[in-house]
């Protein structure tokens, strides 16, 4: 497999370029011409010489990609199937819907889209000043968004928006969770109290760690460190030594003391490849929690997808809508410059 991928590469050169996230597993990483979280990986798109783009990662991202390259370039993704569960807790419809149930007093709500979300949820928040985050830059976007209207609706991740927030320093009263229940039925009009609602999605695999793993670590391992992702519950976040995005946990990781203990709150791959990174130091997951989704790209499709590129499918998304998806990712780039 790793010969087959390797004369492929050969053959096509700086024809190619494959992207990998961070929680992809070693077996891919190791092919990977540039790995990063999120936000590194939309920003490497722009400068981008390849032809074809092969994103290892979950559909979301490889849409992104779609979205930022150039027309003679062809985005793929080894399995069409590695969706996200967040990101299909949004349908973009329904996002319309409650934005205009928000909006009907004469508010301007801003609705702010993490980047795990559909093109079409992207393209309601350019088509209605808004914007997109992810974890690497949520607290500048939040504060972008805030400065834009009379509030922000933050789509999807509902603990991604309340671990900001309190980074910004918003008081418990000024966010409300929406009730959505499927129809949008239960979302009240802009109340000028509230500066931000939240959608009440959330991340399966960071919904994994809990308040009590980390009260079990703190009493019989007081001197380790615990690090955790933002999209984990915000009891999680505050009991945390720190909380950041994919690139602040290998950042924490690789500055902690040799001879530590460090357990981090995100996905297993990740956890497990910094275990192996630094032999010096012990390094765990707070709980195994793998996501089946960054999981379902591996070597062999890999492989197949190299083999099959010019015939293959690219990841395509229509213009109407990649026009106000784009628009939505240009203000984010443009303000995180
Ligand atoms: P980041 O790469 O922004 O840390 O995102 C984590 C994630 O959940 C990707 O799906
Ligand atoms: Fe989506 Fe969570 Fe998997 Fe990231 S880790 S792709 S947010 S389900």
């Amino acid at each position: 497999m790793n010969q087959e991928i390797s004369a492929i590469r050969d053959r096509l050169g700086k024809e190619l370029c494959i992207l990998a996230h961070h929680y992809q597993a070693d077996e891919v990483v190791r092919h990977a011409d540039i790995l990063g979280d999120s936000l590194e990986l939309a920003r490497h798109i722009d400068g981008l010489e390849a032809r074809h783009i092969v994103f290892c990662g979950v559909h979301f991202m490889a849409e992104t990609a779609a979205i930022l390259a150039r027309p003679e370039q062809k985005v793929h993704i080894p399995d069409l199937g590695a969706s996200c569960v967040m990101a299909e807790m949004v349908p973009a419809l329904l996002a319309e819907e409650v934005l205009s149930r928000l909006n009907r007093d004469g508010a301007r709500i801003i609705p702010l889209t993490y980047v795990n979300s559909s093109a079409a949820v992207k393209a309601v928040c350019g088509n209605h000043g808004g914007s997109v985050c992810t974890s690497a830059n949520a607290p500048t976007m939040l504060r972008w968004a805030l400065a834009q209207g009379d509030g922000v609706l933050f789509l999807p991740d509902a603990n991604l928006g309340r671990n900001t927030a309190r980074i910004l320093g918003l008081s418990e009263n000024e966010i409300e969770r929406l009730d959505i229940r499927g129809q949008g039925r239960f979302v009240p009009a802009a109340d000028p109290a509230r500066k931000l609602y939240l959608w009440p999605g959330l991340c399966a695999v960071h919904a994994k760690f809990n308040a009590g793993q980390v009260t079990a670590i703190r009493a019989s391992e007081p001197h380790a460190l615990i690090f955790v992702h933002p999209e984990c519950d915000p009891e999680v976040v505050s009991m945390a030594d720190g909380a950041g995005s994919t690139t602040f946990l290998i950042k924490a990781v690789a500055e902690a003391k040799s001879g530590s203990t460090v357990y981090v709150g995100t996905e297993w791959s990740l956890v497990n490849r910094l275990a192996t990174r630094h032999p010096d130091k012990t390094i765990r997951p707070l709980r195994r929690a793998l996501c089946s989704n960054m999981a379902k790209v591996n070597e062999t499709n890999l492989a197949r997808m190299l083999q099959e590129l010019d015939t293959a499918l690219p990841v395509r998304v229509e213009e109407h809508i990649a026009r106000p998806a784009r628009i939505a990712l240009e203000r984010m780039l443009t303000a995180c410059s």
